[in-house]
């Protein structure tokens, strides 16, 4: 009795988490965009200020409204951050040639996909309104 009970919630179990690996939630929706805010104070912001003068890197508003321009949809954007940060790859860049010309590529950032997804979706979400641009539409 004790073992076919098991075996019920062996499969339950089982149900329930390939009922949550077919459908990922978008991976905007867990992001916790003031940690992602954090992130970018103490990481990113070694090379990238916001707005003009640039440090090492084009400033992000540069950068961001590039990404919305590309990625006009927020899982795309997301993600296309997350994997740039990675491994930065020159033939996916979203930035003109002369950038890379002037700043040199990205050296990657190899942190997990969560914390990167906070700072991704935080440039998304909350960084354009502060950074004087216009909201982009959810
Ligand atoms: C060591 C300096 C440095 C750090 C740290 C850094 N970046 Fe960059 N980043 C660069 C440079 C240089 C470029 C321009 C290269 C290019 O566009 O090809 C760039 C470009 C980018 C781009 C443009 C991507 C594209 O498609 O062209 C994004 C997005 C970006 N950085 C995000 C981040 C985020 C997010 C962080 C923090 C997690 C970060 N960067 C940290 C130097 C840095």
């Amino acid at each position: 009795m004790r073992r076919r009970w098991g075996g019920v919630w062996i499969g339950v179990a089982l149900g329930v988490a390939s009922a949550v690996a077919a459908q990922p939630p978008p991976v905007a929706v867990l992001a916790d965009t003031a940690a992602g805010r954090r992130m970018f104070a103490t990481v990113c912001a070694s090379c990238h200020s916001v707005g003009p003068p640039a440090k090492s890197a084009p400033p992000m508003r540069m950068v961001v409204m590039r990404l919305h321009a590309q990625y006009p949809d927020r899982d795309a954007f997301v993600r296309h951050v997350v994997r740039w940060a990675q491994d930065p790859d020159s033939n996916m860049s979203v930035m003109p040639r002369r950038v890379r010309e002037h700043f040199g590529l990205m050296l990657p950032v190899p942190l997990p996909n969560g914390l990167l997804e906070n700072v991704a979706t935080w440039l998304w979400m909350v960084n354009p309104p502060e950074m004087g641009m216009p909201v982009p539409k959810p």
